[in-house]
């Protein structure tokens, strides 16, 4: 018998990200950024580790077509994609943009489903797959990364989604990407799908398989995460989450999920995790799109606590209440906000903080004080605690 407790557990498998915040982020209403701050977001990309960086739509206008050739040829280490329809023009612009950069991709796309076909194609099974043949030839000759992406994948069927991925990784294409478009599936599904696609496609080992998921039921990391545990290796996603109609798969939650979790998800990414609020707090000024308070990883209440039991909890170890250290995001420190939910424990802690010193009269004087007020008031600030104890020792002085 093989003695198996002995072996060194196998190393992480590398998970690469794809992240589409200037591409699939901007398309959504309101999100429009000027080149400068697209310049900006793709600078900080770059640097916190994101593996590839799709720029933009270069054929959607000509101000596209210029952020994504100067991101193009800024980046000092991420691959730079420029997404292409399944037209010639399109992938022309594309690749165009893309040139000059260290590591140019072109990323192709068709949708495969019978819905897109009926509706939007007006085209057969078989129309579709020899443009994906051509569509992927033509951007090989361009480039040797290529992307193919089957629009509406979830919703095709694995037949024919099969037919078109052997067609894709046969004509060239490198990373073959399998979206939720809709955000319709469920994570069984999703991980199934990409199971069955890589045990029935013949040439599938050329490709890097990768995810792509939209958020319309909520579901976007879990299906994500899905895809990955179903042979995928690159996941594509959005700084904040930003993107057409609810968004997609969010970066942060996708890096901090496979980190704090590699007990049961051991694989690795190559971000730099401590520049995640940082990256958060970017695009929301760029597109004017604020982040909600409870927005996980990056949210303002991510790291903060009111209730009593909680805030009793954290004094006591960090651990108690918080999964992930607030440092290894990138934000300074947890915070324990005083409001009425908090209890004597907190209110200590806050009164050893700002540097008072009181008898066991004149605190519970003053937790009384602060109870009252916070029923009253929304936020309790250190202004507030500061009035309350003064006016507190002024009159235990008389
Ligand atoms: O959601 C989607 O299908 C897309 C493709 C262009 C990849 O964004
Ligand atoms: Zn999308």
């Amino acid at each position: 018998m093989t003695d198996t407790t002995s072996r060194p557990a196998p190393s992480p498998e590398r998970v690469l990200i794809f992240d589409t915040t200037l591409r699939d982020g901007e398309q959504c209403p309101g999100a429009t950024m000027t080149l400068e701050e697209k310049l900006a977001v793709a600078e900080m990309l770059d640097a916190m580790g994101v593996d590839i960086i799709e720029a933009g739509f270069p054929i959607a206008s000509n101000g596209d077509f210029e952020a994504v050739a100067e991101i193009a040829r800024r980046a000092k280490s991420a691959v730079v994609a420029g997404l292409a329809r399944a037209i010639p023009a399109d992938i022309a612009r594309a690749g165009e943009a893309v040139r000059i950069a260290r590591r140019g991709r072109i990323h192709t796309f068709v949708s495969t489903s019978p819905i897109h076909l009926a509706h939007q194609m007006r085209k057969t099974e078989d129309e579709v797959l020899e443009i994906v043949v051509k569509t992927v030839a033509q951007a090989r000759d361009l480039i040797d990364d290529v992307e193919w992406s089957a629009m509406d994948a979830t919703r095709t069927p694995i037949d024919y989604l099969c037919r078109c991925v052997e067609a894709a990784i046969r004509m060239g294409a490198t990373t073959i990407n399998l979206p939720d478009t809709v955000g319709y599936a469920t994570p069984d599904e999703y991980r199934a799908m990409f199971r069955a696609v890589r045990e029935r496609v013949p040439n599938a080992d050329r490709a890097v398989f990768s995810v792509h998921c939209h958020n319309d039921l909520g579901l976007a990391i879990a299906n994500s995460l899905a895809g990955i545990e179903g042979g995928a290796r690159q996941v594509e996603c959005t700084i904040n989450g930003i993107g057409e109609r609810a968004g997609n798969a969010a970066l942060e939650e996708v890096v901090m999920a496979i980190r704090t979790r590699s007990d049961v998800l051991p694989y690795v990414t190559g971000i730099d995790a401590t520049q995640l609020v940082r990256a958060s707090k970017l695009v929301a000024g760029a597109t004017h799109f604020p982040v909600q308070y409870n927005k996980a990883i990056v949210g303002r209440n991510a790291f903060a606590h009111e209730s009593g039991i909680h805030q009793d909890g954290m004094l006591k170890n960090q651990t108690t209440y918080e999964i992930m250290t607030p440092e290894s995001v990138g934000v300074q420190k947890t915070s324990l906000v005083m409001g009425k939910h908090s209890g004597r424990a907190a209110f200590r802690s806050k009164l050893d903080e700002m540097g008072y010193r009181l008898s066991d009269n004149q605190f519970q004087d003053a937790f009384e004080r602060f109870k009252a007020l916070a029923d009253r008031k929304k936020h309790v600030y250190d202004e507030d605690i500061e009035a309350l104890v003064d006016e507190n020792l002024a009159t235990a002085h008389d």
